[in-house]
């Protein structure tokens, strides 16, 4: 990829919307996490088109990009909230969140979590496992509530996409076995702690077919006619989010090319009461922010040439993880400098810190680079590896910039840590 609508290339410098980048860099810093607002909406816009006159509801998936300002703009677009643990529940909560509107994932959720989502009222828990639905089941009874419950289960369907972010084949730790499934929703009927609201499932990430969610649907609606067959009736479908993004040259499907066959089975098989949940997380987010680096030394060696810039693993984590492809992009090519191959990485102390490999492009030392597609999974996989703080957050809406996370400082990095007493006073 080069430039994008919301980071335009003018008068030859990229900008994140009309905001020239190197701007960015001298006001702020790098390495700088740069948003832009009206990507966000936008990608936004995709859903609510495709859910228009719909019942549906698109709670975003928290954990691709928790900073509260981006949890605020999604709330007053109309999200709801998809949830991984207690922390991002107090997030989306600090964000303004209509508690009814989230719902919370996650196959390990401990009980002060269940306490504090069931305090919050939160819409429903996607339970999964027999342990987690008894657990849930005997808090909610110990608490005077219900717990309102969906089971995710595992339809064993391949999301044809990175083994690590692929969720939805059974040898997966996520969900209940979908033949396990039945006899699941029977217990939980009889069990006072707990009301059966809906179905979920989440088959994996940067999905870019809609062959998989399809069959994944097929597993789901077979499930609701024998639940319902049994006396269960549902009020909602949780499909889950994964919707791909283009990294490079996939052209992932629009929501409404998932949406409206999903609408269209449902109406089919006489389901079309029934609610659809959606939780996006990587294409609400992931082409609106760009990682902002400058480049600290050139290093040609017999082997490579590596371009030594000030971001690194711990900002961006993906590429060391799955290897993933970022785009990389000069944010002000200067003519006259020949194009070479570079690796570029990180300052970290490991050879796995590497942003992006063999990448033609025209270096000198002190340029400024943006890796895109960063909005997602970047700043939120961050890490404070090697003592580094973590990078700033701006979001740019038309020519103002907002900081939404001032860059830390190296104190704040181990203001926490204690020294102890030792016996002899030392
Ligand atoms: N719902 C559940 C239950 C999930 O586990 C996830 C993501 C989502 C929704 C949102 O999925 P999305 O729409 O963003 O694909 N760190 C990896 C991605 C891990 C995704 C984990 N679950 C990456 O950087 O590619």
């Amino acid at each position: 990829m080069t430039a994008t609508p919301h980071f335009p290339i003018r008068d030859g410098i990229l900008h994140a919307e009309d905001i020239p980048l190197p701007e960015l860099a001298d006001r702020h810093g790098t390495p700088l996490y740069v948003y832009s607002r009206a990507a966000l909406h936008e990608a936004w816009h995709r859903y609510e088109h495709a859910i228009a006159g719909r019942n549906a509801l698109v709670c975003y998936g928290v954990k691709a990009n928790s900073n509260l300002a981006v949890l605020h703009e999604f709330q007053r677009l109309g999200a709801g909230f998809d949830i991984v643990s207690g922390g991002e529940l107090a997030r989306v909560l600090a964000a303004g969140a209509n508690p009814n509107r989230v719902v919370f994932s996650g196959v390990g959720k401990q009980g002060w979590e269940l306490r504090q989502a069931l305090t919050a009222g939160i819409k429903c828990f996607n339970v999964e496992s027999a342990a987690e639905l008894e657990r849930l089941a005997d808090i909610a009874q110990e608490m005077g509530v219900r717990a309102p419950v969906s089971l995710r289960v595992n339809p064993d369907v391949d999301a044809k996409t990175h083994p690590y972010i692929s969720t939805g084949l059974k040898e997966n730790k996520f969900g209940v076995d979908i033949r396990e499934a039945p006899s699941l929703y029977r217990q939980a009927r009889q069990h006072p702690g707990l009301e059966i609201v809906g179905v979920d499932c989440h088959i994996g990430s940067q999905i870019t077919q809609i062959s998989p969610y399809l069959d994944a649907l097929d597993k789901l609606l077979d499930l609701i006619d024998a639940l319902a067959a049994d006396g269960i009736t549902l009020r909602h479908l949780d499909l889950g989010g994964g919707l791909g993004i283009r990294y490079t040259d996939e052209t992932p499907p629009d929501p409404a090319e998932l949406l409206n066959p999903v609408f269209a089975a449902l109406h089919q098989r006489g389901l079309h009461y029934l609610q659809v949940i959606l939780e996006p997380g990587r294409s609400l987010v992931g082409n609106a922010g760009i990682l902002l680096t400058r480049v600290e030394y050139l290093k040609c060696t017999e082997a490579r040439n590596f371009a030594i810039v000030d971001a690194a693993m711990n900002d961006l984590m993906r590429p060391a993880l799955y290897e993933a492809w970022h785009g990389v992009v000069p944010v002000q090519p200067r003519a006259g400098i020949p194009q070479e191959t570079y690796d570029i990485v990180g300052p970290i102390c490991e050879s796995g810190d590497w942003l992006a490999r063999d990448r033609k492009l025209p270096l000198e030392q002190g340029d400024l680079l943006a890796i895109q597609s960063a909005g997602a999974y970047g700043f939120s996989m961050a890490s404070h590896y090697n003592t580094r703080p973590c990078a700033a957050e701006v979001l740019v809406d038309g020519q103002n910039a907002w900081v939404i996370r001032p860059r830390e400082s190296i104190q704040e990095l181990f203001a926490q840590e204690r020294i102890p007493k030792t016996a002899d006073g030392r």
